[in-house]
């Protein structure tokens, strides 16, 4: 797979838009769910919406220097994302035809999403995974990194031979980028050393998402 994804390490000072997501104190949204396919039978986040309605919110500025460094996008969604459990691969096109029918209207070229870490807990080892399906094969097997991958129940096992594995990007810093286009499959980084909970006090990981298109 090709450029596909790109991880900008330190790109942006996230100090401030933590803290005003801290003072905003919202109330957050479950969208965890349960999942058959993944060994914990649960993936997801909790959601607290970006509130880009005041004007003084710092994540303007970050939108900013986005549109100076990759073109200038119109928002599609975004939240700020308080983890619970990995995700497996996945690409975001959902489950019906509402964001394709969405970007076709819009006459769009190009859709982005924009990951921007913020904080996680000890012995996370918090990372994105990036994937190609049907698997090439000059890329690792998705069989051959389950040290850091997700891993599929018993019954779903046999779904691994679908992918190969096209990049993980470990962060490092708050305030890095990970950043991919169109529905390339992606998923969460598992270092198998966390005790998941669907506690949000135990949440384990958070990030800004942040959807964009180019027309
Ligand atoms: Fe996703």
């Amino acid at each position: 797979m090709k450029n596909k994804f790109k991880y900008i390490e330190s790109y942006y000072d996230v100090s401030e838009i933590i803290n005003f997501y801290n003072k905003i104190n919202d109330a957050w949204t479950d969208n965890t769910f349960k999942i058959d396919k993944i060994n914990y039978g649960v993936s997801g986040c909790w959601d607290v919406p970006l509130h880009l309605e005041i004007e003084s919110n710092p994540v303007h500025g970050l939108i900013k220097k986005l549109r100076e460094d990759f073109g200038n996008f119109y928002l599609n969604t975004g939240s700020l994302r308080y983890q619970a459990y990995p995700f497996l691969p996945h690409s975001d096109i959902q489950q019906d035809y509402a964001v394709l029918d969405f970007l076709k209207l819009k006459n769009a070229k190009k859709y982005m999403t924009f990951l921007i870490p913020l904080t996680w807990k000890e012995h996370v080892h918090p990372g994105t995974a990036f994937f190609s399906s049907p698997p090439e094969l000059n890329e690792d097997l998705y069989r051959d990194r389950l040290d850091v991958l997700p891993h599929f129940s018993k019954e779903y096992e046999n779904e691994m031979i679908r992918y190969s594995v096209s990049g993980i990007v470990d962060w490092k810093n708050s305030g890095d980028l990970v950043m991919w286009e169109d529905f390339v499959f992606h998923s969460t980084t598992d270092h198998h050393s966390y005790n998941f909970s669907k506690d949000p006090a135990q949440f384990c990981k958070s990030f800004l998402s942040i959807r964009v298109y180019l027309v």
